[in-house]
């Protein structure tokens, strides 16, 4: 039936109830208060990703008591059919919402998500996503727990692996990247995911970089550097949000009216739902915030937070709390509301099984594609730290000593939150990929040398026999997958164990030592920077990673990645990041060391090991010509920034050109650079390429002392550059 073109309007406008609105509203009518509690409440299966209780475990029994709106880890079309068969006895047959953390893929694993954004390469990232949708959706999830676009400067928080790093305009052109990327063509597709952006607010400020800790900051601070990724996820339409474990400002966020109903569904008018994190809930107790249980579900409740993840708090005090007229009926009914509607937006009302096929479920995770996209996006996040002397790529006629503890290891390469298959052994390690790469064996040679955490250097003597007989060394250290994560912050981020006096050693026998770093996080290691000729940040790649490294090693795939976060030479050091405020006493431009009554250390200097955005290739490039479209900009103006972009080696290459911008003068302080956008680009030996940027108002604009978005007249630096601390090309922008 044709829906006349007047009544299509005024439902645009809410003026009219659409037909799911009336469903919706029928639905309401008709289920009893303990069946919507059942709606606000997510249980986990056996997989737990938090602490757990000791209540009810029967998961059939509690949805077929209608008990639950949504349940979590649990994976496969076998297990979520038998649960949504179990929904479908309950007496509202309301559909299951299956929800599962699929971070960085689901069967075919991709890298972890702060090597994707290390790509600066969105449309891999979105690809990267939509691959992740397409295996999950298939095996019968409906939601994930991502994209985590909590911003972060501290590398010592173990999720620092989870998000897109430290900075909010890559931050948030990844959120919507990945966003996208899940949500696909939009719910109601049988392969889109859910997306929920996580954790609101600020939790990547946690103090001390240490899990599950207190995040304090003025507004300015948090609407500035922490919100941005999360107002673009919305922006980009993502369904729901998890709130965090962290308070902010005194207020753990889960309780925090601020940031949920005034903040999101105020302000930005978000009609999704918002889930509690892991019994953040009940939590709020230990916070200090709430006296008991039923304190802690009445002020999550009121300040929006609709679903209860893992708590039973909700369960077990919200209808005490509506019979003590504590929480009104109207209240449930919007949080309940705002569940059915993704429900009925996903299409589970038609057909609740409409996720379990289990043909689909089967190519779909066998699917050779998926592998291809993985290694190709694996490749695009290897940063290569150094390369002196073009001692990389290298020949395929030298004979390579393949040394160190992540060599053979295939669980390492994944990651934290890669999804537990019985078994990986469909990884891809880095010694198998280079065994098929060489032409006889005898050109591969092994050792371990030493264990991740080892404190002996035992194994040392037959990996230095191992290093003299080849012509090059290729070691592979970094951190076990363990070691970064969720609850896994680091107060020494140095490598573990005797990993660094391995690769010193090997450098000592005098033969060239390629150093490969698989970790979850920026790592030091500063003797080994100093030394070794070669260094490639491979992070943590995935099913693909040994064939993407390979590639690399080998150049067929020419490294194109840059920092998405800053490097510290210390602990002492952080947080230390590129966008910081230039003091009352900066030190010098350009000094390293210590100076008198500046801003600094007297035992190290302010700059980091790698600033963010730095990144080498084995082709070089040269930045020329910048011409602004006019110097001098008025107000709702756009101006265009052009200059020619050479490659200058004999490779072709890629470079992620980078538009930093700084706003002299101001009514409050502002950073010394701020990243505003970027391009990626790739360009044959010899070839030139014109540039163009755009700027309008919106990127000379910040939040003022009165938190008013304001672009203020005065004089901007616009520069360009092939990191943040390589300006290459700069002029002067007035904005009258
Ligand atoms: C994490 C969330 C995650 C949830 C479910 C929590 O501990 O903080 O990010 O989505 O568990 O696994």
């Amino acid at each position: 039936m044709r829906i006349p073109f007047k009544t299509r309007i005024l439902r645009l406008f809410g003026v009219l109830p659409t037909k799911t609105d009336r469903r919706i509203a029928s639905l309401l009518k008709l289920m009893t208060l303990d069946e919507k509690i059942g709606q606000l409440n997510q249980i986990s299966g056996n997989l737990a990703t938090g602490p757990v209780s000791d209540r009810e475990t029967n998961l059939f029994k509690i949805a077929s008591e209608g008990k639950a709106g949504s349940f979590l880890n649990i994976k496969s079309v076998e297990h979520t059919k038998a649960l949504q068969e179990a929904a479908m006895l309950s007496r509202m047959k309301i559909p299951l919402l299956f929800a599962l953390d699929v971070i960085h893929g689901y069967k075919t694993t991709f890298p972890i998500p702060l090597a994707e954004a290390a790509s600066w390469d969105m449309e891999a990232v979105e690809l990267s996503a939509r691959i992740a949708a397409v295996e999950a959706s298939a095996s019968g999830i409906h939601w994930t727990f991502a994209p985590m676009v909590d911003i972060t400067r501290d590398p010592r928080w173990g999720r620092v692996m989870e998000g897109a790093g430290e900075d909010p305009c890559l931050g948030g052109k990844v959120a919507r990247a990945r966003v996208k990327g899940f949500q696909g063509k939009g719910l109601g597709a049988t392969d889109a995911l859910i997306a929920c952006a996580k954790h609101f607010a600020a939790y990547g400020a946690a103090v001390g970089g240490r899990e599950y800790d207190s995040a304090d900051m003025s507004l300015r601070m948090l609407w500035e550097t922490y919100l941005p990724p999360f107002k673009a996820a919305l922006d980009a339409g993502v369904a729901t949000f998890m709130n965090g474990f962290n308070d902010l400002n005194g207020i753990p966020a889960t309780g925090s009216r601020y940031l949920q109903r005034d903040i999101l569904k105020g302000r930005w008018g978000f009609e999704g739902f918002v889930v509690s994190d892991w019994a953040s809930i009940k939590e709020m107790v230990n916070h200090g915030y709430a006296s008991n249980s039923s304190d802690a579900a009445q002020k999550a409740f009121t300040a929006g937070n609709d679903m209860d993840m893992a708590g039973e708090c909700y369960l077990e005090n919200l209808s005490e709390l509506v019979k003590k007229k504590k929480i009104s009926m109207r209240m449930i009914d919007e949080a309940v509301e705002r569940i059915l509607r993704k429900k009925f937006e996903m299409g589970l009302f038609d057909d609740p099984f409409r996720f379990c096929d289990s043909q689909r479920e089967q190519e779909a995770l066998c699917n050779p594609e998926h592998r291809e996209a993985a290694r190709q996006m694996a490749e695009k996040c290897i940063v290569l730290l150094k390369n002196e002397k073009d001692i990389l790529p290298l020949n395929r006629s030298l004979k390579i000593a393949l040394i160190g503890p992540l060599v053979k290891s295939k669980k390492d390469m994944l990651g934290a939150w890669s999804i537990d298959w019985p078994e990986h052994s469909d990884t891809v390690t880095l010694y198998e990929a280079l065994e098929k790469r060489v032409t006889d064996s005898s050109m591969l040679m092994y050792a371990q040398g030493c264990g991740i955490s080892d404190d002996t250097s035992e194994g040392f003597i037959e990996a230095i026999d191992v290093a003299n007989q080849a012509d090059v060394v290729v070691v592979s250290i970094g951190e076990k997958s363990d070691m970064s994560g969720e609850a896994r912050s680091r107060s020494d981020i140095h490598l573990p164990g005797v990993q660094e006096d391995l690769v010193m050693a090997l450098c000592a026998t005098g033969k060239p030592v390629i150093v490969l770093i698989h970790a979850g996080r920026p790592l030091i290691f500063n003797r080994i920077s100093d030394r070794a000729p070669a260094i490639l940040y491979t992070w943590w790649l995935g099913s693909e990673a040994g064939n993407a490294i390979a590639n690399v090693l080998f150049g067929d795939y020419n490294p194109s990645g840059k920092l998405p976060i800053t490097f510290p030479r210390s602990e002492g050091q952080i947080p230390v990041y590129y966008n910081h405020f230039n003091t009352g006493r900066p030190i010098p431009e350009g000094h390293t060391g210590e100076t008198e009554y500046t801003t600094g250390y007297i035992d190290i200097s302010n700059s980091p090991k790698f600033p963010f955005g730095y990144g080498l290739s084995y082709t070089s490039f040269a930045y020329e010509n910048l011409k602004l479209s006019t110097t001098s900009m008025k107000e709702n103006q756009k101006i265009q920034v052009s200059f020619d972009l050479k490659n200058t080696g004999s490779r072709t290459g890629e470079e992620i050109v980078q538009l930093y911008i700084r706003d002299r003068v101001a009514s409050v302080v502002r950073p010394v650079k701020e990243l505003k956008d970027f391009k990626k680009i790739k360009l044959k030996p010899g070839e030139c390429k014109c540039l163009e940027f755009t700027i309008d108002e919106e990127m000379l604009s910040f939040y003022n002392d009165k938190l008013q978005w304001v672009a203020e007249p005065g004089s901007f630096d616009i520069m360009i550059g092939t990191s943040s601390a390589d300006i290459r090309l700069a002029d002067i922008l007035e904005f009258k």
